[in-house]
């Protein structure tokens, strides 16, 4: 995999594709995982509390024939630890799980009304005493970004969302590159579900890659930070290997179109109304 970095408006860099662990929760098959993705090139490694998996992160971490500095993690603040004693407590809890002292990102998971400011205080003060390098946000939208710019001592540098052919988000991501943050796409590969969309087939075919390799060379060419996830050895690899290959103008253009403004998961305005996702699926 080519290592090439974002630098961050705080300076920090960060790798642009990285590896998502969301729905891994047994060791053995996260440790194969993370060896597979650690020698596919993968520095950067994405967990969350509502994952679950931290402790698990963390071991299959320590296993690998890595110095911390060469790795990136990022862990999420979860709706129901929000609030500031409940932010610093529950990722100081997320620390040792992860058997870090520091992490590379920290992210509010979602948007929600309750909490909104004393939260984000929170994770200004965590990155102010070394806990953490980088502080951002996951799925916030234009106006959520608006209103935290209000009273933030310092704006968020990612802003983790949703993005993939199916919703391929241009609003946002013009918005978080006028602000000078970092958009990195969850679910990248749209969970696997557009793998047969003729515009990805016909151009895999003519590139000779996967449909996969397609979306992910797309995400990468947007300009985006990106964190497919697969618990399968031989995909992670395929997964690393879009760096041998361009897609033209004209072919960025017909995948931007297959844009059907659906998502995935929750609508967050709707998650920062109800301060928590409805029933997780
Ligand atoms: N901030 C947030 O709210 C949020 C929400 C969701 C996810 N995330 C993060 O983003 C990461 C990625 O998102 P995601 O896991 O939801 O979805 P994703 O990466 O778009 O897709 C993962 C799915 O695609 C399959 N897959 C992987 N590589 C493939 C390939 N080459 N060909 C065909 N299928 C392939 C995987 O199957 P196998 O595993 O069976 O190979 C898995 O079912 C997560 O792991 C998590 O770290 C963040």
């Amino acid at each position: 995999m080519k290592q090439e970095y974002f630098t961050l408006a705080d300076g920090h860099q960060m790798p642009k594709q990285g590896f998502g662990v969301y729905k891994i929760t047994d060791q053995a098959t996260l440790d194969e995982a993370i060896q597979a993705a650690f020698d596919a090139g993968y520095r950067l490694f994405d967990t969350a509390q509502m994952y679950g998996n931290e402790a698990m992160l963390g071991n299959a971490l320590a296993k690998l024939p890595a110095k911390r500095e060469e790795l990136f993690i990022t862990t999420k603040i979860s709706e129901a630890n929000q609030g500031y004693d409940t932010t610093i407590a529950s990722f100081k809890e997320s620390l040792k799980q992860l058997q870090l002292d520091y992490v590379d990102l920290l992210l509010l998971h979602w948007p929600i009304h309750e909490t909104f400011f004393d939260s984000w205080r929170a994770l200004e003060d965590l990155k102010a005493a070394g806990l953490v390098k980088s502080i951002g946000t996951s799925n916030y939208g234009m106006i959520h970004l608006q209103y935290l710019a209000t009273q933030a001592r310092e704006m968020p540098v990612v802003n983790q969302l949703e993005r993939h052919p199916w919703f391929n988000q241009a609003a946002m991501l013009e918005f978080d590159r006028q602000h000078d943050i970092v958009t990195q796409a969850w679910a990248p590969l749209g969970r696997g579900r557009m793998m047969d969309e003729p515009v990805l087939t016909e151009l895999a075919s003519k590139h000779q890659k996967s449909p996969a390799q397609i979306i992910l060379r797309w995400q990468y060419q947007s300009g985006i930070s990106f964190i497919p996830k697969s618990a399968h050895a031989e995909r992670i690899v395929e997964n690393a290997a879009i760096y041998d290959f361009e897609l033209s103008p004209a072919e960025m253009t017909m995948i931007d179109e297959l844009n059907r403004n659906t998502r995935i998961s929750q609508e967050p305005e709707l998650v920062y109304e109800l301060n928590h996702q409805y029933p997780h699926n």
